[in-house]
């Protein structure tokens, strides 16, 4: 068989067990973005990129260790590492590329890796690259972790990695109760905060701000494409840890920099989340509203009320069928199937942001419940 074929027969092979996937551009009322502040088109954040882009150019011409290297890079790694409360902090041009990276570079052979199981498929793919021996231990499964962490011969260094607010779940993950059980068993905590860096905590940091444990993170990865409306993300920690992977990190050493304007549209947006308060208080507002809303709707909601709302079909073909009909009526949701999520767990991920509002809300709701009975 010929490679064409061979990719025909696994495509339809996809498609017959409805997981198929296409590309779609937004249409309607946004219910599936990651823009929770809708800072990703708003407009001192445009301005501040178009001006960059006037000063800098467009692209960045070389990698950060070769002429890509610009100071509004430097400005607002040190603007981010102040907000997150760290000594520093590296910018990559993608959470992928900075997950991916940051296994490489730390693991070494003799350590071990616990991870959640469901953790995102780029920390996975990034403890893959690693060398070392790796441990799943079951979704917030605190005595797992620490049976595991007290029980595991290790010879090097151990690590535990988790995400703090789940990307497709939604929940929060234990923080407290990781950061102490590290803290008694040497290991090294690493907290990704993809969804939760700008939404929690006094200053909007994220939620080991929140849960106040700074002090027990190795380091945490913050990705700058969602919340803060922009893309990338930063890797934050130690001075030292920072060096180490300016020296030692293949995905940032090998990769061309970020376009330089990226980092102008950042400095606005940490400023905008620092200071305006009121639209995490409307987000959280949001938050709470839905939820209930689809409780008393006969639906099951999750138990942390947070912008991120799974509302779980079951099937692959009958959740795609529901997103369809939803986006027909002008509802942005989108159908999560296998291999993001686990099989029998399709859902629809609906993601709060700041163009939705109250009334918006109960109308979907409204429909989703028609068009459930109905498929
Ligand atoms: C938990 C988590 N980590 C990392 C990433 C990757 O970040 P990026 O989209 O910037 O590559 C994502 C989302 O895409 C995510 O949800």
């Amino acid at each position: 068989m010929d490679l064409q074929s061979r990719i025909k027969n696994r495509l339809n092979e996809i498609e017959s067990k409805g997981l198929k996937r296409q590309l779609s551009s937004p249409k309607g009322i946004d219910l599936s973005s990651n823009d929770y502040l809708g800072l990703a088109k708003d407009e001192c954040l445009k301005n501040a990129m178009i001006e960059a882009v006037k000063r800098e150019g467009v692209g960045s011409t070389a990698s950060r260790l070769l002429r890509g290297e610009r100071d509004c890079f430097r400005e607002v790694e040190q603007k981010f590492a102040d907000w997150k409360g760290t000594e520093n902090s590296l910018y990559f041009s993608s959470g992928y590329q900075a997950n991916i990276g940051i296994m490489q570079t730390f693991l070494e052979k003799d350590d071990v890796i616990f991870s959640d199981e469901l953790n995102h498929a780029s920390l996975i793919d990034g403890i893959r690259l690693a060398k070392c021996r790796k441990e799943l231990f079951k979704h917030f499964d605190v005595e797992e972790v620490k049976k595991l962490l007290n029980e595991t011969e290790c010879k090097g260094q151990k690590f535990l990695v988790t995400e703090s607010l789940f990307s497709m779940d939604g929940d929060i993950a234990p923080l407290k109760e990781y950061a102490e059980i590290c803290r008694r068993t040497n290991t090294n905590l690493i907290i990704d905060e993809a969804h939760s860096v700008g939404l929690y905590g006094k200053k909007g940091s994220g939620l080991i701000e929140e849960f106040g444990i700074g002090k027990d993170v190795f380091l945490s990865i913050n990705t700058a494409g969602k919340a803060l409306g922009v893309s990338g993300a930063f890797i934050a920690g130690s001075n030292q840890t920072i060096e180490y992977l300016i020296n030692k990190c293949r995905s940032f050493i090998f990769s061309t920099a970020p376009i330089p304007a990226v980092a102008d549209a950042l400095m606005m947006a940490i400023e905008i989340i620092e200071s305006e308060k009121k639209r995490r208080g409307e987000l959280n507002h949001l938050c709470k509203y839905f939820n209930q809303l689809l409780v008393e709707n006969g639906f099951d909601a999750p138990t942390d009320k947070t912008q991120i709302v799974p509302i779980i079909i079951g099937e692959s073909e009958k959740t795609v069928a529901i997103a369809n009909k939803l986006q027909a009526e002008g509802f942005d949701v989108r159908a999560i199937r296998p291999p993001t999520v686990a099989e029998g767990t399709s859902r629809l991920r609906v993601t709060l942001n700041l163009s939705l509002s109250e009334e918006i809300l109960k109308e979907f709701v409204e429909k989703l419940k028609d068009i459930c009975k109905s498929v």
